[in-house]
């Protein structure tokens, strides 16, 4: 049994997750979320901005920004300095290609790097913003510590994430963090002992492990009804045959409450 507590990781490094995000998986992700690759899409988006107050004067640091979704719909929508974050070469230059498309370059920049060793100085940014991305990271209390480093005085800390909700067997942990490729997650509670041990206040901490279980059955659907032949078709059955397995799992531990998300706001101090 794992128990809802730190301490376990599996061996995923930052060049396993380039590996996955240069092959099919990011298009598959994008296929099952749209290009906003996390639960809720635009909507979730907004939510999180509303909550933080973003207006044109806002910058914004998207750490683990992937296709560049949010980043545009930020910037789109509220008129502010956005700078997407990511690891994944691919990602980055599909992002300023899309960026470019839209003419919105004057208000974005993408830079390639790691979440843990980020390329920017102290005090830059107004917000640090992540959905759904920081369970790939490998050291959540370095990544919060850079982010802290990064942001202004009084700068926010803004994000969604996938979180370890209940305990689990060690098969059941080691197949949903091993699909994913997650080194390991967090739990909300351990989310905010890392950002209060870091010095942030912490302004908003919501579970949102049912509406997550809610999702995990609509992308369930929407990979057997709609997406099976094209996926099948452009990567074959076995590829299928392993999303589905894989997808049929979490949808298990989300209903089963193993598995969720959560949305943490919190203010450096
Ligand atoms: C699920 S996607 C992110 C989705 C994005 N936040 C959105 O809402 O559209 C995960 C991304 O995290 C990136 N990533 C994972 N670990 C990283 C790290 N340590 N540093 C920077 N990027 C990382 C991957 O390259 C991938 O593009």
């Amino acid at each position: 049994m794992v128990d809802i507590c730190k301490g376990k990781k599996l061996d995923f490094t930052i060049a396993d997750v380039n590996e996955i995000y240069e092959g099919p998986v990011g298009v598959l992700w994008e296929m099952l979320m749209g290009e906003q690759i996390h639960v809720g899409g635009e909507k979730e988006t907004d939510i999180l901005a509303n909550k933080v107050g973003i207006n044109k004067d806002t910058t914004v640091l998207d750490v683990c920004s992937a296709l560049g979704g949010p980043v545009r719909h930020l910037a789109r929508k509220f008129g502010c300095k956005v700078t997407g974050l990511d690891a994944a070469q691919k990602m980055i230059n599909e992002a300023i290609k899309r960026t470019e498309k839209e003419k919105l370059s004057q208000l974005i920049t993408y830079k390639l790097g790691n979440a843990l060793d980020m390329p920017f100085k102290a005090k830059t940014f107004d917000v640090v913003w992540g959905q759904d991305a920081w369970c790939y990271v490998t050291d959540k209390d370095k990544l919060i510590s850079e982010a802290y480093r990064v942001l202004k005085p009084e700068g926010i800390i803004a994000f969604t994430d996938w979180i370890q909700v209940g305990n689990m067997t060690e098969q059941e942990w080691n197949d949903l963090n091993g699909f994913m490729a997650f080194p390991y997650m967090e739990t909300l509670d351990g989310y905010e002992q890392i950002l209060k041990k870091m010095r942030f206040e912490i302004l908003e901490k919501e579970d949102l492990s049912k509406d997550f279980a809610r999702h995990c059955h609509i992308y369930q659907s929407l990979l057997r009804d709609e997406l099976k032949n094209a996926i099948i078709k452009e990567y074959g059955n076995e590829m299928f045959e392993a999303a589905d397995d894989g997808l049929s799992k979490w949808v298990k531990a989300a209903d089963e409450g193993k598995v969720g998300r959560g949305r943490l706001i919190g203010k450096k101090i």
